[in-house]
């Protein structure tokens, strides 16, 4: 395949097959809202890694799984983490995941209430009024339960990613910040069309997203052995020749992004039934009890760059990072060359992220070898 020179060292609008440098296969990446997705990066972001000799890659902040899937396209071995139970589903589904599909009946299992299954109400009784409507909060408890009794572990996660981006999609935002069904169901005129996408049923958004799913399924070719794993970050296991990092974003007022304060509904789902027992009651959105992580705490977040340089100090460690984090660009620069003969920073055009309200900064790319 031939493969344009970039316009710029980040042109995130170029639809020229530049953004798809990993080959047709990577066009099936199923489309999701997730805050910080690199998914229209990918292209630009492995075409600035073309000239490095690796094979075994770690996306280490594995999220939507859109950098893991690429690599995963152009034949790389790879490990896609992420802290988030909910995300290590997404990784299994796309990354691990070589072959298995949801089949029609195995949607229908999970749509469905089965005769003789008992059904729990969590979701009912925990959640009324504050994301979706007490119809589809009992639609969701007995989805889960569905989806748990699915034997093969892969059908379980495509089932699983479907059920997510559904929830996703039907949330103001895309998010589980605040208590607003009220958005949704206020009678107000409107000049925007994302309340079809709210009000379009789970169980059609769940079809739709086990089709996205389906088409998306890569075989990771003869070498195999792409999985999905769930640590923090600094814990993952092996050795790797790449490690991709792409934290949450602290922004220059020190301001960070918690996804599992923004996602715990996600989170919680996977624990069904520790969940209760793991809610702040306190929180009119009844989020889950805090968990501190150094990525989103702008005190501690430069240690932990430097304890994961450190951790994976053998590796070409690839940063993916914007123009005016906390920590700065320069300091993260300095800390890479403490420890690497070659660093490279890239910078990009200004680029606004889709769920971003904020002024555009500049996407950044940091390559670091022996
Ligand atoms: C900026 S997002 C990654 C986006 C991803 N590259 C994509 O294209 O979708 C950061 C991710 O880091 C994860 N995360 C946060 N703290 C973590 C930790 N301590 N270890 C591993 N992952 C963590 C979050 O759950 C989130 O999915």
């Amino acid at each position: 395949m031939t493969i344009a020179a970039p316009r710029s060292p980040f042109d995130a609008n170029d639809t020229q097959g530049l953004l798809f440098p990993a080959g047709p296969d990577a066009q099936h990446f199923p489309r999701t809202r997730y805050q910080g997705s690199k998914r229209k990066l990918t292209g630009v972001i492995l075409n600035h890694l073309r000239s490095l000799t690796y094979d075994s890659v770690l996306d280490a902040f594995g999220g939507t799984g859109s950098i893991a899937y690429a690599f995963k396209c152009i034949g790389k071995r790879v490990t896609y983490n992420d802290v988030l139970a909910f995300n290590e589903q997404i990784g299994l589904a796309l990354i691990e995941n070589d072959s298995v599909r949801l089949a029609n009946d195995d949607v229908e299992s999970v749509v469905t209430a089965q005769p003789g299954r008992s059904y729990g109400c969590v979701i009912e009784r925990r959640f009324g009024g504050i994301y979706f409507t007490d119809a589809e909060n009992r639609w969701l408890d007995v989805a889960v339960a569905n989806i748990r009794a699915i034997d093969c572990r892969f059908k379980r996660a495509i089932a699983w990613f479907a059920l997510i981006q559904a929830a996703l999609a039907k949330r103001p935002y895309n998010l589980f910040h605040r208590a607003n069904l009220y958005m949704r169901t206020a009678d107000v005129p409107r000049s925007f069309g994302n309340k079809a996408s709210w009000d379009r049923s789970f169980e059609d958004h769940f079809r739709a997203f086990v089709r996205a799913a389906n088409a998306g399924i890569v075989d990771g070719g003869e070498k195999g052995g792409c999985r999905a794993v769930c640590f923090d970050a600094l814990d993952v296991p092996g050795e790797f020749d790449l490690v991709y990092i792409d934290p949450p974003y602290i922004n220059q007022n020190g301001v960070g992004v918690d996804y599992r304060d923004f996602y715990h509904f996600l989170e919680g789902m996977q624990n069904y039934d520790a969940w209760a027992g793991m809610i702040d009651a306190r929180s009119k959105h009844k989020r889950l009890l805090r968990r501190p992580d150094p990525w989103s705490n702008a005190a501690e977040s430069a240690s932990a760059f430097e304890r994961l340089f450190a951790r994976f100090r053998k590796s070409t460690l690839v940063v993916s990072y914007r123009s005016d984090g906390t920590p700065s660009l320069s300091e993260l620069e300095a800390m890479l060359r403490k420890i690497k003969r070659n660093v490279r920073l890239i910078e990009g055009e200004r680029y606004q992220y889709a769920l971003s309200t904020k002024r555009a900064t500049r996407e950044a790319l940091l390559i670091a070898t022996d």
